[in-house]
């Protein structure tokens, strides 16, 4: 390799991705760039950055996304680290990118962490995406009694308007495709514990960390901790009896489970995208929202035709939640009845559906002016007395008659 060198790593995050780059530090020279293109925490990135500059060394932390066809056609490709080693590889990355009509999905995201930190926080929102997918499977198939072909056809028929994205369009495929071995449908053979590298985690993680209410995309972590659980699933189900009841075809119709994804999914990236902002915010990454959204249209596997609205609404209202834009505020008008109608027969039913409810309950608390958060700071202060403000007078410290 001429000097000076670009080198891409994609191996597991954490240790291996410190064992090779101490490997490689005896041969490399000054300018050389060791770009990180695995799935690494983006914390990890950052530290790396600060150690490898302090060396004179270059390096960046890019996330990848699209799977095996990605790898094949092109992915989605979030760049962080120095702009300038951006304009080095830009011309690579941009070539092997996915492509949306004439835009490359090959974008810088910000400074050291930015771009582990986008995929990431992708990753949150994929795993939210495919928890309430399978929510609606579920009420097809223990709540309705559909058959796969009926559910493949109606994930089919999802796919032909808005709620179009690569994550529908596999799953009415999974829906209809038969087990080589047994002839019976594919996805009743498969064992119902789900797994997870992480990367979604994290997302519900950084949550936590920075503030910011992301209940979907926990709901859908905590959903695939509960899968797990499959030994106990069993006993308790032995004890109460089953959850999931069958109900007639007529109680729930293809089109209030559509407008129901469509309203879950407006939540879920409503709050994916706040996360993005106040990430950046605490870690000074400078992320340009209509970027991330540009760069989710092609190669990842989120995308979706979704996310052009996403691209309006965020280069429009830049500092607001997407809910306040007008293409979501009608969409969420249009459908937020149908996520509570579909919400609330599921709990009536035993239809185990904690993302679509997670997202729900957050739409309500979010049009609740007046919350209940007042009982807790008087809870507080009973038993700690740490204080709370008042309605009706300035001031922090104020406390009850107890
Ligand atoms: C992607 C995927 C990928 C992910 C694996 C496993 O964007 O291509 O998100 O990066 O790591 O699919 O993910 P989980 O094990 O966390 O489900």
């Amino acid at each position: 390799l001429s000097e000076p060198r670009i080198i891409v790593l994609m191996i597991p995050a954490g240790p291996p991705v410190d064992l090779v780059i101490n490997s490689l530090s005896d041969i490399l020279a000054e300018d050389d760039l060791v770009i990180d293109a695995g799935n690494s925490d983006f914390h990890d990135t950052i530290r790396r950055f600060k150690e490898m500059s302090s060396t004179g060394l270059r390096f960046m932390g890019v996330g990848i996304s699209g799977g095996k066809t990605g790898a094949r056609f092109g992915p989605s490709i979030m760049v962080g680290g120095n702009h300038d080693d951006w304009l080095r590889i830009q011309p690579i990355f941009e070539a092997i990118s996915a492509k949306h009509l004439d835009d490359r999905c090959a974008y810088y995201m910000g400074q050291t962490g930015a771009g582990h930190m986008v995929k990431s926080i992708h990753n949150g929102i994929e795993y939210a995406d495919m928890q309430m997918i399978s929510e609606i499977y579920g009420i097809m198939r223990d709540g309705l009694g559909m058959t796969a072909a009926q559910i493949s056809g109606a994930f089919s028929s999802f796919n032909e308007g808005s709620l179009e994205s690569y994550l529908i369009e596999i799953s009415a495929e999974i829906s209809g495709a038969l087990d080589e071995v047994t002839g019976r449908p594919v996805l009743d053979v498969i064992q119902d514990t789900a797994g997870q590298k992480g990367t979604g985690r994290w997302a519900s993680i950084e949550a936590l960390n920075v503030g910011v209410p992301a209940t979907t995309i926990s709901a859908a972590v905590c959903a695939r901790m509960l899968s797990s659980q499959k030994y106990e699933r069993t006993k308790i189900e032995a004890i109460y009896g089953s959850a999931p009841q069958r109900v007639g075809g007529e109680l729930v119709d293809m089109e209030t489970m559509r407008k129901a994804l469509m309203a879950g999914k407006v939540l879920c990236y409503a709050q994916g995208f706040e996360l993005i902002t106040r990430v950046a915010q605490e870690h000074k990454l400078e992320v340009r929202l209509p970027d991330v959204a540009r760069v989710w249209r092609s190669g990842c596997i989120i995308r979706s035709k979704f996310l052009d609205k996403i691209v309006d609404a965020v280069e429009k209202h830049p500092n607001q939640s997407i809910l306040m834009a007008p293409h979501f505020v009608a969409l969420l008008s249009q459908c937020q009845e149908a996520l509570r109608t579909l919400v609330a027969t599921a709990l009536q039913n035993g239809w185990s559906v904690p993302a679509l409810s997670a997202a729900v309950s957050y739409f309500d608390a979010m049009r609740t002016g007046r919350s209940t958060a007042n009982m807790i700071q008087a809870q507080r202060d009973y038993f700690g007395a740490h204080g709370f403000e008042r309605v009706d007078r300035n001031g922090q410290n104020f406390h009850g008659p107890w």
